[in-house]
């Protein structure tokens, strides 16, 4: 059998598995992002209304008045180990496959980006639950998949701002170990609560939820000088539509993650080779969704100056990042050498 047609019945798949979304590509082409959430009725009306037994994704939010809304990786990784836990996040890894539109007779073979915290009994329990639906998988820190799409693998930093965490990885040409990684739990979903307290504090007599906040923050955030100088949001004060600028609290609050960002980048700095210090200031790489904060990569910039000249590049497509580079590593190299960089299961020939 020649290598070509040996080939037609492998689907391979780059799957970012984060705490707010999930991003798959597969050697086919498919480019698909799910909101990692499962919702399940809350009673019987509930199964009635929504017609099956739950609900993955968007459909899950829009659908969130009845149904029971759980987030398999909180925190980024499976955060209690219950039977019912377990089984969230079952579903959510089915749907994804699903979204690869496997065939029958395919061979699966999956490159997973987690978090680089995840802890070994983590990974373990990801790669069972990857084994009922892939014939091989291997798990692959998050940040890695990020440089590795980039074709950054030597002297650089990767700062990943999720929703969860904030993941700064140090590339030294090959798999970072636990101490080129740190994880800072003051992320997207801390910047949510800061910045509906802050509104809360300014405007006692608005509406407020983490949900409302959060979508403020994606519309308008940014650090620095405003880029829309006043910003006025629609908010409901007692039933009535109000308007009010948040500019102010908005800067405050997305400001608040950069001293952490700073101490703990020149603290991996610190961990290279001198003579490689002036490349890694050249190579500092911003992903996840709050790489998307207006004028962050400038701020780092200069606050990084003292150290030398820094340059401070934002991935291209923040959502997609980290699936692009497993689907690379992926389609690279044959799943028969996975075993060489990590966890995997499956035993491929
Ligand atoms: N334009 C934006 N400005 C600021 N933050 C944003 C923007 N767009 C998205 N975000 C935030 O980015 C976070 C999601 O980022 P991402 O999808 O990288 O996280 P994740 O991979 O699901 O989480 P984790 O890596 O912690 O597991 C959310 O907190 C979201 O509110
Ligand atoms: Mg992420």
């Amino acid at each position: 059998m020649s290598a070509a047609h040996k080939n037609d019945n492998q689907l391979l798949l780059g799957i970012d598995l984060g705490t707010s979304r999930t991003a798959i590509m597969t050697s086919r082409g498919t480019r698909e992002m799910v909101r990692s959430v499962v919702g399940y009725p809350k009673d019987l009306i509930g199964v009635k209304l929504l017609g099956k037994p739950y609900a993955v994704g968007q459909e899950a939010l829009d659908k969130h008045s009845y149904l029971d809304l759980r987030y398999p990786l909180g925190e980024g990784v499976l955060k209690e180990l219950s039977d019912r836990d377990l089984d969230v996040a079952r579903h959510l890894i089915d749907y994804v496959l699903q979204l690869a539109q496997p065939e029958d007779g395919d061979e699966i073979a999956g490159v997973i980006g987690i978090p680089a915290r995840a802890s070994a009994a983590d990974k373990t329990l990801l790669l069972n639950m990857a084994q009922e639906v892939m014939d091989t998988a291997l798990v692959v820190s998050e940040p890695f998949m990020v440089a590795y799409g980039l074709d950054i693998l030597l002297n650089a930093i990767v700062i990943d701002i999720g929703a969860g965490t904030i993941d700064i990885a140090a590339l030294k040409g090959m798999m970072p170990g636990p101490e080129d990684q740190i994880t800072l739990h003051k992320a997207g979903d801390y910047l949510d609560g800061k910045l509906k307290a802050e509104l809360q504090e300014a405007y006692p007599d608005i509406q407020l939820t983490n949900l409302i906040a959060s979508h403020i923050k994606e519309q308008h955030s940014f650090v620095g000088d405003s880029p829309a100088g006043i910003i006025n949001v629609n908010f409901r004060a007692d039933g009535r539509p109000v308007v009010y600028s948040v500019q102010d609290q908005i800067r405050n609050v997305c400001e608040s993650i950069v001293p952490d960002i700073i101490e703990n980048v020149t603290a991996l700095l610190r961990t290279f080779d001198p003579s490689v210090q002036d490349a890694v200031l050249q190579n500092i790489i911003l992903a996840g969704g709050g790489s998307l904060i207006h004028g962050l990569d400038e701020m780092i910039a200069d606050q990084l100056a003292e150290y030398g000249d820094t340059r401070v590049v934002k991935v291209a497509d923040a959502n997609f990042a980290a699936a692009e580079g497993a689907i690379k590593l992926a389609m690279d190299l044959p799943p028969m050498y996975w075993n060489q960089l990590g966890e995997m299961i499956g035993a491929p020939e």
